[in-house]
Parts: C-alpha cells; structure tokens; sequence
C-alpha cells in the first residue's frame, strides 16, 4: 500500500479543467517532486488533498483511507499538512507563538487558547514540542523574535515549523524555495531533509531545478491538469513532451 494514492482526480472550475484525470502514487518516506508551469494545477491538487476543494471527480486515498469529502482538519489530525506558497506567519507574533498555533490541530485545543495558554496541561505538552521542533530547526535562538524581523530563510524555516509541530505523516510543501538566495536555498534543502530523515514523507512543489534535482528521486511533471511525464530527475530531464511544454510556456 502506497501512502498516498491519488486516482483519476478531476477538478473543475466552471469550464476551466484545473485537474484531469490525474493519478499518482506516493511511497512512505519519499521526496516526491511536482512540478510544472504556472498554472498546470499543482496548488490545486494539493487544496484537493487537504481538503479545502473537493474534487469534481475520482479518489483520494492515505494509508488506504479514502479522505474525498473530510474536512481540512480531519485530514490535518490524520497527518497530512500543507505548508503555503503565500506566506502565513503571523508577522506579529514571536516565533514562538507561531509555531504553537500550528500544535492546536492535534493538542485538539483551539488557536486562541494556544495563545492564551488555557489547558494547562495540553499546553506543557504544546511548548514542550514547539521547543523541541525550534531546537531542531535551529530557531530556538531566536523564539522571542517576531516572525516580522526574521530574515526570509528564518521566516521559510519557521513556516516548515509550524507545519511540523502538528507532527505530520506527509508534507505537501508549495514553494518553499520561492525568492530565496543561494545560501537560503541551501540551508532549506538541509532543513527539508532533515524533516524527511525523521520520517515525514513529503510532496514537494517547486520551480527551483537545482533544489528539485537535489531533493527529489522521482518526480511527477504536471501540464494543464494532466500527469505529463513521470520518472528519475535524469529521465524527467530529457523528455521531449516536458522540454516542450517548458520552452512553450517560457515563449
Ligand atoms: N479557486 C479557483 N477558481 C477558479 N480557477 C482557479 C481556482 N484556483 C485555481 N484556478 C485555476 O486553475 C488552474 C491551476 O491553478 P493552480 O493549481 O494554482 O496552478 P499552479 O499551482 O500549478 O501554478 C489555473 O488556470 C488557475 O487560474
Ligand atoms: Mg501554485
């Protein structure tokens, strides 16, 4: 049984096919690939995984469960979480306190009383874990910064953080690379690794090759909502229909 198993997925926006007929299989402990030109759907299926669309048609099943029709926050405490290609740090708050809003999904505890730390013995647990998550990220220095005055490779890795603490099976990570430097890049590629050393499996959408090739052992190339091409970095690379539709989208 593969993790995650997607199945003849179709999404429609009025007459607009976002998704069609995509199918892929995702394994237990993978960085899986997913890329694409703009606009090919890959946010889009991912809102379809975690539940914020429901799909016009077709399946979607983790740990041979189907999740088409749960609510975004079953499928959280289920264990798949979506970090976002929009940034989604509270600016005002300290790292701390964001990554303890994303321990609300299994403390079963709500976001303002993680902020306003009622429950007390859910919210030991939260911090406990939040530190733990920091100390790892290597964001403990810097716990009573706000998200605001942290640099974009801090404010990335706080992001990862956030979705961490929940204590995630599967990550579907949009963009992280987005508008970052060499050394951002390079320190995330670490982070995202790390992440996946203990265990996380991830699905990782980016425009970033060099992060892409570097991370992924397989990759699943998107095109106007349909599976384009599929395989190794190396095979992905040289497939006549994905140069194509990367040279045709760059005209
Ligand atoms: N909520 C929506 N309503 C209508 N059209 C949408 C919506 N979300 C995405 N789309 C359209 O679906 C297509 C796929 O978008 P998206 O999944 O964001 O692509 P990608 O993430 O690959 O760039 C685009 O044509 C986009 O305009
Ligand atoms: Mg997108």
């Amino acid at each position: 049984m593969s993790l995650l198993e997607v199945s003849s997925l179709t999404k429609r926006f009025g007459g607009l096919l976002a998704l069609d007929d995509v199918s892929l299989t995702v394994e237990e402990n993978e960085i899986r690939g997913l890329i694409g030109p703009n606009g090919a759907g890959k946010s889009t299926l991912f809102k379809n995984i975690a539940g914020f669309h429901k799909p016009t048609k077709g399946a979607i099943a983790f740990q041979g469960q189907s999740i088409v029709g749960q609510k975004p926050h079953t499928i959280a405490e289920m264990g798949i979480v979506r970090t976002f290609q929009e940034t989604t740090l509270f600016q005002e708050l300290t790292v701390f306190d964001n990554a303890l809003v994303g321990t609300h999904m299994t403390a079963k505890t709500d976001v303002f009383s993680a902020i306003l730390g009622l429950d007390k013995a859910v919210q030991r647990r939260a911090r406990k874990k939040v530190m733990e998550v920091l100390d790892f990220m290597g964001l403990a220095d810097r716990k009573d910064q706000l998200a605001s005055e942290l640099p974009l490779g801090s404010q990335r890795a706080l992001a990862l953080s956030v979705a961490l603490v929940s204590g995630p099976k599967l990550m579907l990570m949009d963009e992280p690379f987005a508008g970052m430097n060499a050394e951002e890049t390079n320190h995330m590629m670490d982070l995202t690794r790390k992440v996946r050393e203990t265990g996380v499996t991830i699905v990782l959408v980016e425009h970033d090759m060099k992060a892409v090739m570097g991370l992924c052992s397989y990759l699943t190339v998107l095109n106007f909502g349909q599976v384009l091409a599929e395989g190794t970095p190396d095979e992905v690379r040289n497939n006549e229909n994905v140069i194509e539709a990367y040279l045709s989208g760059a005209k």
